[in-house]
C-alpha cells in the first residue's frame, strides 16, 4: 500500500546506524569518556523521558517549542521525551540535597529529542555528551569544563585552527544591551535574539532588534558589538573598552582568562559578546564551541547555572558544564578528513581463519575459531561456500584483519600454515602452540618460523 510506505522509513529527522555509523558513534564516545574520565568526572545517567514540567520551569521557550510530549494512553499525566540533560542532572543534584561531596564532577552522555526542523547538523534525536561542576563558584570549574571539551576535540584530532571556544558573560551582554536601550523586562527575548544573529537573514535581524525599541543607531551597535571578537590573548578588558562597557562587566572573564592560560587553552579561545545561549537557566559565564571557519551551526555549548538546582528544590549550588552533540562533530570531522567514514573505524578482528575446504580442515573451523575466541581474541571466519584461498584472503583484508590462520592438508599432521597479514610474513604453527603463538604475535613479540 502506498499510502503506508513512509512507515518503512525512519521517522523524519531521526537516524539508522549501520555498522559503519555505529564505529563512528563510538570512535566520539570513546574521546569524549576518556578525556572525562582523565579529568576525574565520573558517569551518570537518568530517565529518557521526564514530567514535562521539568522542562516548561526553566529550559526557556526555544526548547519548550521543539518538546516531543505524550501521555500515557488513558493516563493524565504529561511526559515529555528528554530533550537536554541539565534539568535531569540538577533534579538528582537536589534529590541529594548537601550529600553530595563537593564539587560533584559529572558527565553522561544520553541520546535527546527535540522537534526541530531537520536540516544539516540539527535533527529530532542526537546524542549529546554532558559535563557538569557543581558546588564550585570560581572560574577554575568554568576553566575545568572547557579544558575537557576541548581535550576530547584534540583527541579527535582537531586543533586551534579547526574550532574556537566563543566565550562571553551573560552579565556583560546584559550590560550591552542596557546601555543601547534594551528595557529589563525584554532582556531574555533580546538574549534570544542575539543567539539567533548568525541564522537570521540581516533584514530579519534588524525588525527584531527595532521591535526590541533599538533606534537604527542602536542596531547598528549592537550588529557590531555582537559581530565582533578578539583572541583569548588579548584580555577580555579590551573588549569592554572597545565597546564602552564598564570594565567590571568583564571581571570574571578577566578571572577566568588566568585560569584557562594555566590550562594553555587561550590559543583556543575568542571572547565574543555575541555569544549569550538560548537557554533561560545561564546565569554568568557562556560560550559555545564552533568550527573555526564557521561553516556549521554550533558543536557544543554550555555555561553558568548557578540557580537551577535551587529552583528544584535542592540546595542552593553554584553549576557549569556544557553538552556536546555528536552530529556536527561528525559533520566536522568528515570535513576535515579526520573520520574515513569507513571501515576502518570498526574493531579488527585479530584472526581471520580460512579453510583449504579438506574434512579436517572444516572440522577444525568452528572449533579452532571457538578456542581462540574464549581466550579472548575477535575471530572471524567465512561465511560463504567458496574455498578458493585467494577470496577468503580477500575477505580477511576487507574486515582488516591482523593474522590468517589457513587450515589445510597439513592439519593432519597437526600444523597450520600462519600470515601476519600486517607485516606481510608467513610461518607454518603447530595447532599445540597456535593460541601461545598468536597471542605473542599480537603483542608485538617476534617468533621464528
Ligand atoms: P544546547 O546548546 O541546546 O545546550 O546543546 C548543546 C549541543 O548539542 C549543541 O551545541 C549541538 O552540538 C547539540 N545539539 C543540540 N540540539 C541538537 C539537534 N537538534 N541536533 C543535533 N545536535 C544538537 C544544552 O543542551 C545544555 N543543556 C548544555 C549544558 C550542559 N549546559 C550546561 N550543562
Amino acid at each position: 500500500m502506498a499510502s503506508s510506505r513512509h512507515i518503512f522509513q525512519a521517522p523524519k529527522g531521526m537516524r539508522d546506524f549501520f555498522p559503519e555509523d555505529m564505529a563512528i558513534r563510538h570512535h566520539l564516545e570513546q574521546a569524549w569518556r576518556s578525556a572525562s574520565i582523565r579529568h576525574g568526572f565520573d558517569e551518570i545517567n537518568g530517565p529518557t523521558f521526564e514530567h514535562l514540567e521539568l522542562y516548561t520551569i526553566k529550559s526557556g521557550d526555544g526548547i519548550v517549542s521543539e518538546l516531543f510530549s505524550f501521555q500515557r494512553s488513558g493516563g493524565q499525566t504529561d511526559y515529555a521525551l528528554r530533550a537536554e540533560f541539565t534539568p535531569t542532572l540538577a533534579r538528582m543534584v537536589a534529590a541529594k540535597g548537601r550529600s553530595l561531596t563537593v564539587p560533584t564532577k559529572w558527565f553522561a552522555i544520553p541520546d535527546l529529542f527535540r522537534a526541530e526542523r531537520p536540516q544539516k547538523g540539527r535533527l529530532r534525536e542526537h546524542r549529546q555528551w554532558n559535563v557538569d561542576i557543581l558546588g564550585v563558584a570560581g572560574p577554575e570549574a568554568d576553566a575545568e569544563v572547557i579544558a575537557v571539551a576541548v581535550a576530547a576535540l584534540r583527541g579527535l584530532g582537531l586543533g586551534p585552527e579547526d574550532i574556537r571556544v566563543r566565550i562571553s558573560h551573560r552579565g556583560a551582554a546584559a550590560s550591552m544591551l542596557a546601555a543601547l536601550g534594551v528595557p529589563e523586562d525584554r532582556m531574555t527575548e533580546a538574549f534570544g535574539l542575539i543567539d539567533k544573529r548568525e541564522k537570521l537573514p540581516s533584514e530579519v535581524f534588524t525588525e527584531q532588534a527595532a521591535a526590541l525599541g533599538l533606534q537604527a543607531s542602536g542596531v547598528a551597535k549592537l550588529d557590531e558589538m555582537t559581530g565582533s571578537r578578539i583572541s583569548g590573548d588579548q584580555p577580555p578588558a579590551s573588549i569592554a573598552k572597545t565597546h564602552g562597557l564598564p570594565v567590571e562587566s568583564v571581571a570574571e572573564l578577566d578571572a577566568l582568562a588566568s585560569e584557562l592560560d594555566k590550562r594553555g587553552l587561550l590559543p583556543f579561545c575568542d571572547w565574543d559578546l555575541g555569544i549569550v545561549r538560548g537557554l533561560a537557566y545561564y546565569t554568568g559565564t557562556v560560550w559555545e564551541i564552533h568550527d573555526a571557519r564557521g561553516a556549521f551551526r554550533a558543536i557544543a555549548g554550555g555555561g553558568r547555572y548557578d540557580g537551577l538546582v535551587e529552583m528544584f528544590e535542592g540546595p542552593s549550588t553554584p553549576a557549569c558544564g556544557f553538552g556536546m552533540g555528536d552530529v556536527v562533530l561528525a559533520l566536522l570531522l568528515a570535513d576535515r578528513g579526520l573520520l574515513d567514514g569507513d571501515v576502518s573505524l570498526c574493531p579488527r578482528p585479530d584472526v581471520f581463519v580460512l579453510s583449504s575446504g579438506h574434512d579436517q580442515a572444516e572440522d577444525l573451523l568452528v572449533p579452532l575459531s571457538t578456542g581462540l575466541r574464549d581466550i579472548g581474541l575477535h575471530v572471524r571466519h567465512t561465511w560463504k561456500a567458496t574455498r578458493n584461498i585467494g577470496k577468503q584472503f580477500k575477505e580477511a583484508a576487507s574486515c582488516r584483519a591482523r593474522i590468517a590462520v589457513v587450515l589445510g592438508e597439513e592439519v593432519g599432521r597437526g600444523m597450520v600454515s600462519v600470515k601476519d597479514l600486517d607485516a606481510a610474513e608467513q610461518f607454518d604453527v603447530s595447532l599445540g602452540d597456535l593460541s601461545t603463538w598468536i597471542t605473542r604475535r599480537l603483542a608485538g613479540g617476534v617468533e621464528r618460523a
